[in-house]
């Protein structure tokens, strides 16, 4: 059997003197969407910054494809909550997905059909020439996405994406990503404080507590998502398994049970 794409193995990382992540262990499989959701707080940041390499564990390994990760890697792609940051206001929309080629070495020759490629993947071949500030939020955050598929990337760190959202853009994105990541069988890490994106985009939801207690690790549920695909924001969502993990997820991260 091969190893999975991602390894947390009894991972802990301390910052400033104080550990945030107690020995933490899961594994994300090829293909696998793997959603983590805990309190604002708690070390969901810090945990993709460690799959990604920009954060050193105190303890532990993080392996990628068996190979400990020991920096960042073009790889990996991150995409921020934070779009307005990440995109680089002074290029346009191509001038942005550009970077990310350039960055790989892709010959200038093969760059604007990677580009287009990736633009009418998320639905904005029809932007390539406009500013981030002309278009919206979620367009923006689009824009972020389309970037990191130019990337061609083994894994996908997602750290609340959608988090500066309205709601109904958020369930457009939602829909989009999920599409995208089965067209392309991405492996993806996903963080959320939102328990039910979580629930309707994993195959599964690792959930972390914040201060755990000495010797009690971060991770403190780890449940399978076993919902169909394609999912739908109404029907899926009425379904009593959605109900039923959704109820034990709130249960825990929103009353504090471990
Ligand atoms: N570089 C750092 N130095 C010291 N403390 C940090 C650093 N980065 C994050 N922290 C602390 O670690 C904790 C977890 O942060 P974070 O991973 O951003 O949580 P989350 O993403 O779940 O909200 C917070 O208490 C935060 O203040
Ligand atoms: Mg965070």
């Amino acid at each position: 059997m091969s190893a999975p794409l991602l390894a947390f193995d009894r991972v802990a990382i301390h910052l400033g003197g104080r550990e945030i992540l107690s020995p933490t262990s899961f594994e994300v499989g090829r293909g696998e969407f793997v959603c983590i959701v805990g309190a604002s707080g708690c070390g969901k940041t810090t945990l993709l910054r460690a799959a990604s390499g920009l954060v050193t564990p105190t303890g532990g390994t993080v392996r990628r494809d068996g190979v400990p990760v020991t920096q960042p890697s073009r790889e990996v792609a991150f995409v921020f909550q934070d779009y307005g940051r990440a995109l680089l206001p002074w290029r346009t929309v191509q001038g942005n997905i550009s970077l990310a080629l350039e960055a790989a070495g892709v010959p200038k020759a093969e760059r604007a059909a990677r580009i287009a490629d990736v633009l009418s993947k998320v639905g904005l071949a029809a932007h390539a020439h406009k500013f981030p500030a002309q278009l919206s939020g979620g367009m923006q955050q689009r824009v972020q996405i389309a970037r990191c598929l130019a990337q061609a990337p083994q894994l996908l760190l997602m750290d609340e994406p959608f988090g500066a959202l309205d709601a109904l853009t958020r369930h457009g994105l939602q829909d989009e990503v999920a599409r995208l990541v089965q067209e392309q069988g991405l492996t993806v890490l996903f963080v959320t404080h939102d328990l039910e994106e979580a629930i309707y985009l994993g195959d599964r939801v690792i959930a972390l507590q914040a201060d755990p207690g000495p010797g009690r690790p971060s991770l403190a549920r780890m449940l399978d998502v076993p919902l169909s695909r394609p999912r739908d924001q109404l029907s899926t969502k009425e379904q009593p398994a959605f109900l039923q993990l959704r109820r034990e997820l709130f249960g825990f991260i929103e009353q504090g049970h471990a």
